[in-house]
């Protein structure tokens, strides 16, 4: 079995191993002044938009918790592997051996950003939904999963189709507060059957933003006798998410929400289920064998990713992860923080204008605010604030759909979403405040129709996309 050898907590540089073939590697800070050190510039953070109105204007980009746009560190990283890209584990050319070694290496960079231990695997998938989904189909059969009802679609689902003599799975209700989560939790796993038993829980909510107490649902699950698999789709691109410091059994990740959108994400943690398991995906790449009658599947981390390797997807998400390290994940929060405090502090102003929480207003966040304008639907606020302001935003129930429908002021059958990143601006978020402020003022300045389901401008005078 192939284990990731990682260093916990630090997060140095990536370095090739002995007699690797390697590509540039993500720009690495030097010097005192880590976050000014690193490029943690965008993609297109220059880009105009058309409005109706015929004006162009910088695009705000405030859907970063539905994919995050590319770092520039991520785009050199793509650029300089391009000329190599190749097959990986295939091929015997020197591009096919210089994508293996820097697909390995991509491993090792993704290993240390998560904090894996020196035995933990470390697969690639497609994403979150797609890390978790494997895991679903991992865990023993008879295991208990106990979940929450706050979780987003991808962490809530997988567990209800693991066929029928699956073990049982308890939804908990939502909790009124962290602590409340956190009780919760410890009764449901105190109460549920013998054997094994995992909880499933966000780092942070992609709906509210609030940040879920990890390490203390990590405690209880374990003093229980449990496992524990963190949800780090929202938490991980704002702050560091160890495993090792944690003490979490497994997390799960997407690439395009961490400023790597190449269609990969990550399943870290402890190799023993994941080894026993039959892959979900079969295909090659996954077999060490096969005959008329049998298969033998490799071992882990090849067992689970059959079929072609997505090197350029791994190499991105780890040129991510090592800009975002080497920049100091505390300094970017803190940035993120000064304008999520600005924004919600314009939006609480503003009459008409609610948001929505589960938790008290001072829990912590990640930069996620959802919220409702009263008198007005969401898709048409969010269909507005494209067209008349150059801002996006996601309106919905944000594939979680329980806890938003509970959050919803009555009246309301949707929310309008605004989630921050590296590329936002004092700027943009002034922006924002004053287009909602208008929006919850006077209404629309354009009119506006049902297009199959969209609420679009009419006339729609912008060019064609
Ligand atoms: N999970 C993504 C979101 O919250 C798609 O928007």
């Amino acid at each position: 079995m192939t284990a990731v050898a990682a260093t916990p907590s630090t997060r140095p540089t990536a370095a090739p191993a002995a007699g690797e073939r390697t590509i540039p590697a993500a720009p690495t800070a030097s010097g005192a002044s880590r976050a000014t050190a690193v490029d943690t510039s965008i993609v297109g953070a220059d880009v105009h938009v058309p409005l109706v109105t015929g004006e162009r204007v910088t695009y705000a980009n405030f859907d970063y918790a539905a994919s995050a746009p590319c770092l520039s560190a991520v785009r050199e990283v793509l650029d300089a592997s391009l000329p190599y890209y190749a097959s990986v584990h295939r091929g015997a050319g020197f591009h096919s051996q210089v994508s293996t070694d820097a697909y390995e290496q991509a491993r090792r960079s993704v290993a240390r950003f998560a904090g894996a231990r020196h035995n933990d695997a470390v697969v690639f998938v497609r994403g979150t939904t797609d890390a978790l989904n494997l895991l679903a189909r991992s865990v023993p059969k008879d295991c208990t999963v106990v979940v929450f009802a706050a979780e987003h679609h991808a962490s809530l689902l997988p567990w209800q189709h693991r066929g029928s003599r699956a073990g049982q799975v308890i939804r908990l209700p939502l909790p009124r507060s962290a602590d409340a989560a956190v009780e919760a939790a410890r009764e449901a796993l105190r109460s549920s059957p013998e054997g094994p038993r995992l909880l499933c829980v966000t780092g942070a909510s992609n709906v509210t933003g609030e940040i879920w107490p990890i390490e203390r649902l990590t405690a209880v699950a374990h003093s229980a006798g449990a496992r524990i698999v963190v949800d780090a789709a929202q938490l991980i691109p704002h702050r560091e998410v160890s495993l090792s410091a944690t003490g979490a059994d497994y997390v799960a990740f997407s690439g395009h929400k961490l400023y790597a959108p190449f269609g990969a994400g990550v399943l870290a943690g402890r190799t023993d289920w994941l080894q026993a398991a039959t892959p979900y995906l079969a295909g090659g790449g996954a077999t060490g064998n096969v005959t008329e009658d049998d298969v033998r599947w490799n071992d882990l981390p090849a067992r689970h990713e059959a079929g072609s390797p997505n090197v350029l997807g791994a190499v991105t998400l780890a040129a991510a992860c090592d800009t975002l390290a080497a920049a100091g994940q505390d300094a970017l929060h803190a940035r993120e923080q000064a304008l999520l405090d600005r924004l919600r502090t314009g939006l609480a102003a503003i009459p008409g204008v609610r948001d929505l929480a589960l938790w008290d207003a001072d829990h912590p966040r990640v930069g996620i605010v959802s919220f409702v304008i009263d008198g007005l639907s969401s898709d048409l606020v969010a269909a507005a604030l494209s067209a008349e302001h150059g801002i996006g935003v996601r309106d919905g129930l944000f594939c979680a759909h329980l806890l938003t429908r509970h959050l919803l002021p009555e009246g309301h059958e949707q929310a309008v979403r605004a989630s921050l990143g590296l590329g936002t601006t004092e700027e943009h978020v002034d922006r924002l405040i004053g287009a909602v402020a208008g929006l919850a003022a006077h209404g629309p300045r354009w009119e506006y129709r049902d297009d199959n389901g969209r609420v679009a401008p009419l006339p729609d005078p912008r060019p064609a996309r």
